[in-house]
């Protein structure tokens, strides 16, 4: 997942991509976020996409830094909140080897570390500690190993979407899908996308410098995943892992 792939999907992004905030029908990212807002902080939203987020945040910080890898997806979500004020917009590649940016109160960072190169990721991780300030919040979202396994063994196990007469994939496809795998890469429409372990991200964030407060389930619909989901299928749901992070003082490192 490239710039020029997001640069492409930035005119059909509202019937392209999963909207987080719309299937969180707990509202549990929302509840997160409201934990540690104040009218005093600043909070940067990486990967803010078109800003669905923009209207959630503007009210309830005093600052809002609005980064994105593609340029039109920041004009576009430019135009759209014309009217909160509180917003400044800036585009950022999270993966460009060295980046510098002032510190934030807080930050979130939905469904947006989704490459499937490692060197990016690491980077992407290491930048977004390097923004915030000791003690800031983060909120991370990323889409779940687990639970993309677990579609997959359900699919197969009942037939779900008639799985069974899914090809196989042959030659270079097969051995790119099997490397991809054992690092967690695993498509979503066809675009390899990194998905993470629990584990993984417990590990990841503490060594780079995040204390966890929380770390659990954002659930969607079966009908997120499977166009004719069984009736039977109810739990446990299909989710993404929210992570609920703070980065820890320079002498806790
Ligand atoms: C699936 S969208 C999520 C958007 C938004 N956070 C939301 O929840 O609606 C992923 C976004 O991450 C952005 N992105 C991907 N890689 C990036 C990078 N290296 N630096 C900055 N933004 C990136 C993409 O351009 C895209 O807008």
């Amino acid at each position: 997942m490239e710039k020029s792939y997001w640069e492409k999907i930035a005119p059909i992004y509202e019937t392209e991509i999963f909207d987080v905030l719309k299937n969180d029908k707990q509202g549990y990212i929302v509840k997160a976020i409201e934990s540690f807002a104040s009218n005093k902080k600043s909070i940067i939203d990486i990967g803010c996409a078109v800003g669905k987020w923009l209207p959630v945040l503007s009210p309830l910080f005093k600052q809002v830094h609005a980064i994105d890898i593609s340029n039109k997806n920041l004009q576009i979500a430019e135009k759209k909140y014309t009217a909160l004020k509180n917003i400044s917009y800036e585009r950022v590649d999270m993966s460009a080897k060295t980046l510098t940016s002032k510190a934030f109160d807080a930050a979130i960072c939905i469904n947006a570390i989704l490459t499937s190169d490692l060197k990016k990721r690491n980077l992407f991780f290491k930048h977004m500690a390097s923004f915030l300030k000791p003690k800031a919040d983060l909120v991370l979202v990323v889409p779940s190993l687990e639970s993309k396994l677990f579609s997959h063994i359900i699919a197969n196990k009942y037939n779900v979407d008639d799985a069974k007469d899914d090809k196989a994939p042959t030659g270079k496809r097969a051995i790119d899908q099997i490397r991809f795998i054992k690092d967690g890469v695993t498509d979503i429409d066809d675009v390899p996308t990194k998905h993470f372990l629990k584990e993984e991200l417990e590990l990841l964030l503490d060594l780079e410098g995040f204390s966890i407060q929380t770390i659990q389930k954002i659930e969607y619909e079966w009908t997120t995943e499977f166009h004719e989901a069984p009736n039977w299928l109810k739990n446990p749901k299909p989710w993404d892992w929210m992570v609920h992070a703070k980065k820890k003082s320079p002498s806790n490192k």
